[in-house]
């Protein structure tokens, strides 16, 4: 439903480090007053939040919706709508496509493709190869959120493992590199020795020692080391380990030249959880140990770790039901985002402000994102209402996302998103799409 004017009264108001009840006016898409008292206010329409928490709505700065190319997994229209059913009002889309994002043009063609379909708003980035760097070089700050260089081997053949090119690509990109670390020779060692003791049949458990902690160290400290070197602007993507930690420093992310992401499923589930899951929670980088998942948690509350992201990206099951080797990489994930954070803040572990600051303000000031990521007067209407008393049982059913599958089928997760608001719009409410496509492109400028 749109409200051209929209009041939200009593909510608990998780914003900038503070809890507090209060109300939002919310006019032409955008929040005109925040306070107390604002009951009055004539409004098109007025939800009573009582008792429910409103936060900025999560911005997943890693997503794969598999458009195009890929569209019998995934689309922007599909993957959109299981976003904001998870709290997501932004997400910044990834390259490995078919055929990929690599250069101006392919990107210009998804912001047109997101344009009238995208259910939360948009950003993409252009993919690095071994030998498009005069595309690199000639892309505008405005044109993506950033360069994704896959410095380790995944999904999509996009791996970018020339030393003189990732010496040039550090030199010379005029947007933010994120990368995804991973040492592919090693990788491809271990697996060697995984198939010379199992032949086709090793066992998804060996997942983590394939893609080992070395690997991701080499690779990371790698990334980490080039960037120093050229004191470019570095993102390091979906960190698992503990060993990693040392990369990265404490504190802010405003001034910091290297930061770092982590995500739902790597602070959610263990190597422990390989028995019960099995192929359903492959994914690059490999889920690690309970004590990497620790240090994780602990680096998110001192600012080592500064954002968390989904990195959805969803397979067939049927594919996911071949032997580990064949298996896929990767998982659907944005569904469930925010409620599987908040499963932190209900086992005491995070606190809501922490996970507010790491899901949205802190990604809004990383890649530089205009008037989003907080409760501020001024800024668009990006919003979810979640009920902490209220959960829900992850059910095959109600999936969104076009594979329609969830690892945690079964599940219950202790709250849920009541209601989403993309631009002032009610995009998902109590449990349902409204239908409302408001997503807009974000206006970002992730510069080096
Ligand atoms: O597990 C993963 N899946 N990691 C990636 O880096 C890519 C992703 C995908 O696109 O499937």
């Amino acid at each position: 439903m749109t409200s051209s004017s929209l009041l939200i009264v009593n909510a608990r108001i998780v914003n900038e480090g503070r809890i507090g009840e209060g109300d939002v006016l919310i006019r032409g898409g955008r929040i005109e007053q925040v306070g107390p008292g604002l009951g009055g206010q004539p409004a098109d329409r007025v939800i009573d939040a009582h008792g429910r928490y409103l936060l900025p709505g999560m911005i997943d700065d890693q997503v794969h919706f598999r458009e195009p190319g890929l569209t019998h997994k995934g689309d922007i229209g599909s993957e959109s709508a299981a976003a904001v059913a998870g709290g997501i009002t932004s997400f910044m889309d990834m390259p490995n496509t078919n055929p990929p994002t690599t250069t101006r043009a392919a990107l210009a063609n998804k912001y047109l493709a997101a344009t009238g379909r995208a259910h939360a708003n948009f950003a993409f980035y252009l993919g690095a190869t071994n030998d498009n760097i005069d595309e690199i070089r000639a892309l505008g700050p405005e044109q993506a959120c950033g360069l994704k260089v896959f410095m380790g081997a995944s999904t999509g053949n996009m791996l970018v493992d020339d030393p003189r090119t990732l010496e040039r690509i550090f030199a010379d990109s005029p947007v933010l590199i994120a990368t995804h670390c991973e040492d592919t020779p090693l990788i491809r060692a271990n697996e060697q020795r995984y198939r010379e003791q199992y032949g086709d049949e090793v066992p998804v458990s060996a997942h983590p020692l394939i893609r080992s902690a070395e690997a991701c160290y080499r690779s990371s400290s790698l990334a980490v080391g080039l960037a120093r070197q050229h004191d470019a602007r570095l993102h390091v993507l979906h960190l698992t380990t503990a060993r990693e930690m040392d990369l990265f420093t404490p504190g802010p992310v405003r001034g910091k030249r290297i930061t770092a992401e982590v995500c739902v499923h790597h602070l959610y589930l263990d190597e422990g959880d390989y028995a019960e899951f099995g192929n359903l929670i492959k994914c690059n980088p490999a889920i690690k140990g309970a004590a990497d998942r620790e240090a994780l948690l602990a680096a998110l509350e001192e600012d080592r770790i500064d954002v968390v992201a989904t990195d959805h990206a969803p397979h067939l099951l049927r594919e996911k039901d071949e032997p580990y080797l064949r298996a896929p990489s990767g998982l659907p994930l944005v569904q469930h985002a925010l409620p599987l954070m908040l499963e932190h803040h209900h086992d005491g572990r995070l606190d809501l402000p922490t996970i507010v600051r790491k899901t949205s303000h802190a990604v809004a000031d990383l890649f530089g994102i205009a008037d989003r990521g907080y409760v501020r007067e001024g800024y668009w209407a990006d919003l979810v209402l979640v009920d902490l008393q209220r959960g829900l049982e992850v059910r095959g059913d109600d999936m969104l996302c076009k594979v329609g599958w969830s690892p945690f089928e079964g599940r219950r997760l202790r709250s849920q998103v009541a209601l989403t608001l993309v631009n002032g719009v009610v995009a998902w409410e109590d449990g349902a799409l409204t239908g409302e496509i408001a997503g807009r492109r974000l206006d970002c400028h992730s510069a080096r």
